[in-house]
């Protein structure tokens, strides 16, 4: 099995550009299935995540070629309207194709994409905001069946929880429909506004992206477009805390500074000096961090779930007691029994972690419990004396392209050993 080895306790220095973001780079490339005429996504991220819904693109009857970080799809005569159901387990968020394929195909049936390593992981809302739309749903055996006999028609859809997911598969099962559908209690998160874009320049009709309310015209018809996928404002917390916690200096280029408020205002109390631009983050790290007071998880622009686990390697080696409240996941927390592993001293009760900072980690063989778990290892890793061994790469590999290079490039000593 593969794993990163991590020589820590060596100081940050230099700039990188960040990579296009995952979480947004996934809805466009469901979204290229909705076009009659070639997509071309630019700055798409080397990931398996990426790689995953490629080859469910092509089993759906797209031409896929991919070259670097450039994705061409080209869509096929008719679209299939199944996932087979070991690419629906490999990767959760193939959900954000069901909106996608019932507007190309008229139904879908997919498997429950089930529990993951986040806790369970439903979909009732996305079934509900459909079923609005003139779906009917049948669920037999862990797969559901949605059709939408008379075809999918404009309807006033209100979330009882924001969520992204659900959102992005109104999105995409509404902008080809009959009517306009008004979205309310929409999420927000600058994903959404990517998507949002990237439909309007293929012709589709939607205003409010970002905004609680969105409004979307359905349109006949979408055309293909050239489309350059927006940063990762994930990939840039994770970059940012590790340089913090290593005491370094960082120069992010591609960033969009008010994508990372939030995450910029937590490094900002841990006595990080901060300079924002237009697309760059410049980051100088105190010898010692000092605590963060709370951080709480919270839909955009609030602090974002996905940052927890990075944010919170960072307070284990602070000065004083942090506080955590995670309010999006039920179980995002399996990080910190291996954070544990190293050192640190992190309680946890429910939604609430509670870590005491101490004053050095010590290098250890640990596990990647799931994405951005893992990359809190990293982080910790990076600050710990000693070598630490992370292994179940599979998790990183999802979220975090060429991460071991990255971190390289600005002094650390990271190996992947096959
Ligand atoms: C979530 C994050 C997103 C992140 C992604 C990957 C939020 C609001 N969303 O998106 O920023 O990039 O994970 O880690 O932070 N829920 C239901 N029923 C549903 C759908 C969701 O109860 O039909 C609940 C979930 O159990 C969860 C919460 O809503 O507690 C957040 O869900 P959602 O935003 O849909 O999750 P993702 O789309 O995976």
């Amino acid at each position: 099995m593969s794993k990163l080895v991590i020589e820590g306790s060596r100081t940050l220095r230099g700039e990188l550009t960040l990579h296009g973001a995952k979480n947004s780079a996934l809805p466009l490339l469901a979204a290229s299935l909705l076009g009659d005429s070639p997509v071309v996504l630019t700055r798409c991220p080397p990931l398996s995540d990426v790689a995953a819904s490629v080859s469910i693109l092509r089993h759906l009857g797209c031409e896929v070629v991919t070259e670097g970080d450039c994705v061409e799809v080209r869509q096929g005569a008719s679209c299939r309207s199944d996932i087979p159901e070991a690419q629906m387990r490999e990767m959760r968020s193939s959900i954000v194709f069901l909106g996608a394929i019932l507007a190309r195909a008229g139904e879908a049936h997919l498997c429950f994409p089930g529990g993951c390593e986040l806790g369970p992981r439903p979909i009732d809302l996305h079934l509900a905001a459909l079923c609005q739309m003139g779906v009917t749903v049948r669920e037999d055996g862990g797969t559901v069946h949605c059709r939408a006999p008379h075809g999918l028609h404009g309807a006033t859809v209100t979330l009882s929880f924001p969520s992204v997911g659900a959102t992005e598969n109104v999105l995409l099962a509404a902008v080809l429909a009959q009517g306009e559908t008004v979205l309310c209690n929409a999420a927000r998160e600058p994903e959404i506004v990517d998507l949002c874009r990237f439909l309007n320049t293929c012709g589709a009709r939607i205003t409010g992206g970002g905004e609680g309310v969105i409004r979307i015209q359905g349109v006949r018809r979408l055309i293909g477009c050239r489309y350059e996928v927006m940063p990762d404002r994930i990939e840039a917390a994770t970059y940012l805390a590790a340089a913090a916690v290593t005491g370094g200096e960082l120069l992010l280029r591609g960033a969009q500074p008010l994508h990372l408020s939030a995450v910029l205002s937590v490094l900002e109390e841990a006595g990080c000096a901060l300079l924002a631009k237009s697309d760059t983050v410049h980051l100088k790290a105190p010898q010692r961090l000092g605590r963060i007071r709370t951080v709480r998880t919270m839909p955009y622009p609030g602090f974002p779930t996905d940052a927890q686990a990075p944010i919170m390697a960072m307070a284990a080696v602070a000065d004083g007691t942090s506080v955590f409240i995670e309010n999006i996941f039920d179980s995002r927390y399996k990080h910190v029994g291996e954070l544990r592993r190293m050192g640190a001293c992190i309680k946890t009760e429910g939604r609430v972690a509670v870590v005491e900072g101490v004053k050095r980690l010590s290098g250890a063989k640990v596990s990647c419990t799931d994405l951005r778990g893992g990359a809190a290892l990293v982080v910790a890793a990076l600050a710990a004396e000693g070598r630490t061994e992370i292994d179940r790469l599979c998790h990183l590999d999802r979220g975090y392209a060429a991460l071991e290079q990255g971190l390289c490039s600005l002094g650390a000593c990271v190996v992947r050993q096959r």
